[in-house]
């Protein structure tokens, strides 16, 4: 294990079972529809690599990033869009996919901007959920797991931009933020 990991939260297979499982719902509920697939960057670029593997609905895929912490392990709470959509989403149906939402504030943002280019419907798709965070009401569809309020990383998640490529979830170890 990386030295500057205390501990793995969600491991490689827990991660995979669950990448399926909620393909196999996505699939269920979009069957005969065709999805656009709106990849938030950098966060999501491993869990959206998994899960259009395992999406069999007709699909395009768009990536989008939205930056909100910086790099700090705290949102600032202010939202810029750093990679806009390439194609219109209007009369689209899109599936978000986020790896998590804490505070809600960039989702919140993200899906009145694409509600304001006539989206079809929007939906979320997200590996982590952070509900105690929350100052926004946000819910998405499908969430693959709950976590408290440790700052977690790995499976695409950064601290000040590293430790994005870990297979695993998991929690640093307080030396490594006494660095920054
Ligand atoms: C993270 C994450 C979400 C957002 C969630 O992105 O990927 O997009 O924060 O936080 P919120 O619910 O409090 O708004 P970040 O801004 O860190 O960019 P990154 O994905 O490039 O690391």
């Amino acid at each position: 294990m990386n030295i500057d990991i205390k501990k793995i939260l969600i491991n490689e297979d827990e991660i995979q079972n669950k990448v399926k499982e909620l393909a196999s719902r996505i699939n269920l509920d979009y069957k005969g529809r065709e999805l656009l697939l709106l990849c938030i960057l950098k966060g999501s670029v491993m869990f959206m690599g998994d899960l259009m593997k395992y999406v069999n609905v007709k699909s395009d895929i768009e990536f989008m990033s939205i930056s909100s912490y910086g790099n700090s392990v705290v949102s600032s709470g202010s939202i810029r869009i750093l990679k806009d959509l390439d194609m219109s989403v209007d009369g689209r149906d899109i599936l978000i996919v986020e790896d998590i939402i804490d505070t809600g504030i960039t989702l919140n943002y993200l899906c009145n901007y694409l509600r304001g280019k006539n989206a079809k419907s929007i939906e979320i798709v997200t590996l982590l959920d952070k509900p105690s965070g929350r100052k926004l009401e946000l819910e998405a569809k499908y969430v693959g797991f709950e976590v408290g309020n440790e700052f977690v990383i790995g499976y695409g998640l950064d601290y000040a931009e590293k430790y994005r490529n870990l297979p695993y979830i998991g929690i640093l170890n307080e030396s490594v933020y006494r660095q920054y």
